[in-house]
């Protein structure tokens, strides 16, 4: 049995098609645009965040979240889970009605319940969503940093990353910066190379969520291994949304040889019919990885989490 954690899944895609369905009945909503024989349907990465952002919007109290958050965690547990960093999005509890304040409460709860029915560590990583644009993505900052949560420890940005270049958001990441929080950012999964590159010029994080595509360029692979910049890869993720034709297309074991930091995750779980245990699988059967090489994963996963050092150490 490999130990497994995770610092890349957002959690309102985290949340079961039966789980929507349930919401959805609670608030007399149909789901049927985009559930479809108990699973979710898109086409594209558009078509991916519509159905996202629909069965987002039945999350609208906080003991909703509460329920989603157990919910994600109790199954990451059962799946030998030791630790995970959810994104999280107040523009989506904002959109649903619901205060940052009560949707960060809610989440919290979650947490606390699944600790205490099975020890898994968890934190969230406040996002702004890049496709909203600078300003929203700047209030999203704001919120956090001048609202911090014992359990909120770091900030990011997902959304369509083909919109705006990464210096727009600088400045927020600043103010996230300022107030203590680590700073990953999507990037180099819709777009290539240079995607990367500019997020790490602008935004200087030391996580990227995704990050694949900087295989297109050998001096950028050798900058992350230089700069250990660690990449949170989701290759189920890939290739549910078309990135690479297949595992054995995936670069995730070039990107390992090279000496980057490389992970496991999960993303959005059932939008991608995965789950952190398949992805780690998916790693054993694809990526030549032994369970030596995933508990190393693992703990590289940990050194780089953005949690206290109490925590840290005892989870390592
Ligand atoms: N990419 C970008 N934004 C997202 C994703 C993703 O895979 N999932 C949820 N928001
Ligand atoms: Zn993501």
């Amino acid at each position: 049995m490999v130990l497994k954690a995770e610092l890349h899944c957002h959690v309102e895609g985290a949340a079961s098609p039966a789980l929507v369905a349930r919401k959805a009945a609670k608030y007399g909503a149909d789901v049927s645009a985009f559930i479809v024989d108990g699973r979710f349907v898109w086409h594209d990465f558009t078509s991916f965040l519509r159905a996202y952002d629909q069965a987002s919007a039945l999350f609208r109290t906080q003991e909703d979240y509460a329920d989603l958050t157990e919910d994600y965690l109790l199954a990451l547990s059962a799946q030998d889970a030791i630790y995970s960093e959810v994104f999280i999005s107040t523009d989506h509890a904002i959109s649903a009605g619901l205060s940052p304040r009560a949707y960060i409460e809610g989440l919290a709860e979650g947490m606390r319940r699944a600790k205490a029915a099975t020890g898994i560590e968890s934190r969230m990583i406040a996002t702004g969503l890049r496709h909203k644009g600078p300003d929203a993505v700047m209030e999203a900052a704001r919120y956090i940093a001048e609202n911090p949560h014992p359990l909120v420890t770091g900030f990011g940005m997902a959304g369509d990353e083909r919109m705006h270049h990464p210096r727009d958001f600088a400045r927020a990441f600043d103010v996230a910066r300022d107030a203590g929080l680590g700073i990953t950012v999507h990037a180099g999964e819709l777009s290539g190379w240079e995607s990367v590159a500019n997020a790490l010029d602008t935004i200087r994080p030391s996580r990227i969520g995704h990050g694949v595509r900087a295989i297109e360029n050998p001096d950028l692979v050798r900058r992350l291994a230089e700069e250990q910049i660690l990449l949170e890869c989701c290759p189920g993720s890939n290739i549910s949304l078309q990135v690479y034709a297949d595992f054995p297309s995936h670069p995730f074991p070039a990107l390992a040889r090279a000496g980057v930091p490389v992970t496991l995750n999960s993303d959005d779980p059932p939008y991608f019919h995965t789950d952190l245990a398949r992805e780690y699988d998916i790693a054993a059967a694809f990526f030549g990885c032994d369970d030596g090489a995933l508990a190393e994963i693992t703990r590289t996963a940990l050194k780089a989490a953005y949690v206290d050092e109490t925590t840290r150490n005892t989870l390592i």
